[in-house]
């Protein structure tokens, strides 16, 4: 047994620049740290976010309590602590907030220990982070999708569908899909250039050129993965997260049968609003395609078991911090896999350099991970991890292939 000894944390900074808080866990002789990620179209549902509102030096975003009470609360409670047991540990951080959204701490503060934790027991076993969660026998890497033009409220321009990807459904092994995204977004590049757009890109590193139909955004991906000798549909196909929570009118249902029959769309997330059961159930019925929950689910096993139940969605969006604990998130990934749906492990639009997402795909076996596009370093980290997994895996590297 490996005791934690103290728990310190301290203000950083996200790929937004705002605010954010580092946790950083010790046991004798190691330490490891972690960082929170910070949404920008959040559903209401999700655990709470602690910000010192009324700090006005920081425009009220600041995290400066949240740090207090890692610094006092959870570190008094954690001391002691067995750093292997991460159940027992992610319980007693739940148990000290005491409420159901995470009010009282912050899941902002529960989550950056919780995953601290995590990377320390790692550092104590001398495992590579992806071998410690003991959840499968062997090891996966999962597609990319690529979110390769920005909209909605991770860029300015006047694209209402906030995320336009593509997902390399051909790609022998992830090295394969890694050059397959690449030629596409420099054609891309290249495609948006001659038209004299933009090249610029969003909060997830996509272009974020000044265009306002989400007609014209397909066009150019279209264009793009056809320019560089790929087959639409087949080698590469297109996801969309919609954050429908976000819009002022809603696309119906027709809209979206539509946009499938005419673009090679093997993916929509958050199609409606977070509350409109009823559309989320008849596009899930009457489609094929992989329909996911983000801020519907919430990453929450409650709202994701309404939604098994009554035959909504077949995937879910995980981000750790809509649920606060590395526990809860692997029990929501159990239940989803459990009843045959899918997962998209995902960052956020605010995202720390920390590459934690990467270990959890390949040792969850999620088959998809969304992390943005091929630019900004804060993205570009979860993809490198992948690629140092692959390595380190070798000929044992399996690939999430056609499964999906
Ligand atoms: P967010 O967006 O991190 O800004 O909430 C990501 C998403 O909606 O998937
Ligand atoms: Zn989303």
């Amino acid at each position: 047994m490996s005791k934690i000894i103290k728990v310190k944390a301290r203000q950083v900074f996200d790929s937004r620049g705002n605010p954010t808080i580092e946790a950083e866990v010790f046991t004798k002789n190691n330490s490891a740290l972690a960082i929170c990620p910070s949404g920008a179209s959040t559903g209401t549902y999700e655990a709470f976010e602690k910000r010192d509102k009324n700090n006005k030096r920081y425009l009220g975003k600041s995290v400066l309590n949240a740090v207090n009470l890692i610094n006092t609360k959870i570190s008094k409670k954690l001391k002691g602590q067995n750093v292997h047991d991460q159940e027992r540990i992610d319980t007693l951080l739940i148990n000290l907030d005491g409420t159901r959204q995470k009010t009282r701490l912050g899941a902002n503060s529960i989550l950056a220990v919780s995953m601290a934790v995590k990377k320390l027991s790692a550092r104590v076993k001398k495992l590579p982070l992806f071998k410690t969660f003991l959840v499968k026998n062997n090891f996966k890497l999962p597609y990319p999708l690529m979110n390769i033009i920005n909209g909605g409220a991770h860029a300015n321009n006047g694209l209402r569908i906030q995320e336009f990807m593509i997902r390399p459904d051909r790609a022998k092994n992830f090295s394969d899909a890694m050059r397959i995204c690449y030629v596409v977004i420099k054609n891309l590049s290249k495609i948006i250039k001659n038209r004299g757009l933009s090249t610029s890109v969003g909060d997830e590193g996509g272009f974020a050129p000044m265009i306002s139909s989400n007609n014209q955004a397909l066009d150019l991906i279209v264009s793009a993965i056809k320019k560089s000798g790929f087959v639409n549909g087949r080698d590469v196909s297109i996801c969309l997260d919609v954050a429908a929570n976000e819009l002022k009118k809603p696309i119906l249902i027709e809209e979206f049968t539509e946009l499938i029959k005419k673009y090679p769309i093997r993916s929509i997330e958050d199609p409606f609003k977070e509350d409109d059961w009823d559309s989320w159930k008849k596009l899930t019925k009457n489609t094929k395609i992989q329909i996911v929950g983000d801020d519907l689910f919430v990453t929450n096993t409650k709202r994701l078991a309404k939604g098994i139940k009554d035959n909504v969605a077949n995937s879910i969006l995980v981000k750790l911090n809509q649920i606060g604990t590395l526990s809860e998130t692997l029990e929501t990934i159990e239940m989803a896999h459990r009843a045959g749906y899918t997962c998209v492990i995902s960052h956020r639009s605010g995202a720390p350099e920390d590459t934690i997402l990467a270990d959890i795909a390949v040792a969850v076996h999620s088959g998809q991970i969304k992390t943005g596009s091929l630019s900004r370093s804060d993205r570009l980290a979860k993809y490198n991890q992948l690629v140092r997994i692959e390595e380190l895996l070798g000929q044992t590297a399996e690939y999430a292939g056609r499964s999906i």
